[in-house]
């Protein structure tokens, strides 16, 4: 991936941040943004769609967030932070896209009848509810992102994403004289490029040779001088499409560096086993302190095995090789106690945490700085966004003169 990927995600305001955030998914956007074009999100819009009866919720998160973003080391220089409701072009295209997507494709999404049955004291049998999928699709297709940053649970909505983007551009992205801009457009790269370009996709569209096309898109990327829209016309046509309105994104799976909860299941609001990114060095302590071991460890001279102990899964995260060495013996000799055994875990969770609480405080006391993060990132995002409904708009026939 190049410096001009653009890169999209979103988080939904329901609560503070844990542990589970910061390892799952904050660390990947703070690596992310140093080589990358990224935009990130307040999702309160889809926090809605299951907190309709308790906006409180939502409005007692929204900030704080932003906060922990900042504090975890998102750098509001490097990347774009903004709230999804200041930017109505989600809805918009929301709308758009309602028009043309089949209810089935919603009906299946794996995540719509699992949630259902997993809140069971929520109705969830809303129309928002239903669409949650498309919003997101239309989060992404707004920006035209290139890849979308997210954990398993979410790659059928990209999924999803990818058949509408394509659909979209197989329905509206026929323009009068398709053909003639393309190869014109083809001739703006120069000579020997459009040559290479006229064989590569003959290529593909002949044999569907799959290297000539990853080719073509090497070449596409390449080009400096040709216009965006000149490129899209290019790309569609490499494909036998139309112009490219909206690209198909990518899910960029987030490397699954699982945060146990203090009970050794994913650590989860639901399961109310987290450590929260806010708490005090006290609490956390005393959390760790007093989370379960190997339940056949009752007495301290009870040797006990480490596979069955959810604290082995956090010096995982946490310790070294020598570290884990010393639990391994010590736990299976019972030469070293439970809380022996935390220690190194406490040393490291306080550790880490320390510099962002720090930040946290500074930005808690500045409010007024974090508010116009989001006032300039919502102004950017809002630019990109822009743009591309104004491309929609016209596409869908939308433009009355
Ligand atoms: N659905 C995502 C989640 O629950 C949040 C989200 C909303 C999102 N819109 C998005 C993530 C767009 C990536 C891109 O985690
Ligand atoms: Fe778990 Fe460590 Fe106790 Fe062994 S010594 S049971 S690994 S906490």
């Amino acid at each position: 991936m190049s410096q001009s990927q653009r890169i999209l995600s979103g988080m939904r305001p329901t609560g503070h941040l844990h542990l589970g955030h910061l390892h799952g998914v904050l660390n990947n956007w703070v690596q992310l943004q140093h080589e990358h074009n990224c935009f990130f999100f307040v999702a309160d819009w889809h926090a809605l769609t299951t907190h309709y009866d308790s906006t409180e919720v939502i409005e007692n998160s929204v900030w704080d967030m932003v906060i922990d973003w900042l504090a975890a080391g998102i750098n509001p220089g490097e990347s774009t932070l903004f709230i999804q409701s200041h930017i109505p072009e989600h809805a918009e295209l929301h709308l758009l896209l309602s028009m043309m997507t089949p209810l089935s494709w919603l009906e299946r999404v794996p995540s719509y009848k699992d949630q259902q049955l997993k809140l069971k004291e929520k109705d969830l049998a809303t129309y928002g509810f239903l669409g949650y999928p498309l919003l997101q699709s239309a989060d992404i297709l707004a920006y035209r992102a290139d890849c979308v940053p997210v954990g398993e649970d979410q790659v059928a909505h990209i999924e999803l994403t990818r058949e509408v983007a394509r659909r979209f551009n197989h329905l509206y992205g026929r323009e009068t004289g398709f053909e003639a801009k393309a190869e014109a457009a083809a001739k703006k790269m120069g000579k020997k490029n459009a040559k290479l370009y006229k064989t590569l996709r003959k290529r593909f569209q002949e044999r569907g040779d799959s290297v000539a096309l990853a080719t073509a898109h090497a070449l596409l990327e390449a080009q400096q001088n040709i216009s965006l829209g000149d490129k899209e016309r290019l790309f569609g046509y490499l494909e036998g499409v139309g112009k490219v309105l909206l690209p198909e994104p990518q899910p960029l799976l987030t490397p699954a560096a699982r945060m146990p909860g203090l009970d050794g299941q994913k650590m989860s609001k639901s399961y109310n086993n987290t450590i929260s990114l806010r708490e005090s060095s006290e609490q956390i302590s005393k959390k760790l302190r007093t989370m379960p071991t190997d339940p056949a460890r009752i007495r301290r001279t009870d040797a006990g095995e480490p596979q069955k102990c959810p604290v082995w899964q956090m010096h995982q995260v946490y310790s070294n090789d020598a570290v884990k060495a010393w639990v391994q013996q010590g736990c299976h000799s019972a030469s070293i106690g439970c809380l022996d055994c935390k220690q190194p875990i406490i040393d490291a969770v306080l550790k880490e945490l320390q510099p962002i609480q720090q930040r946290a405080k500074a930005y808690q006391q500045d409010k007024e700085a974090v508010q116009s993060i989001i006032a300039l990132g919502c102004e950017k995002a809002r630019d990109t966004a822009r743009e591309t409904l104004e491309d929609v708009r016209a596409a869908m026939g939308l433009i009355y003169h």
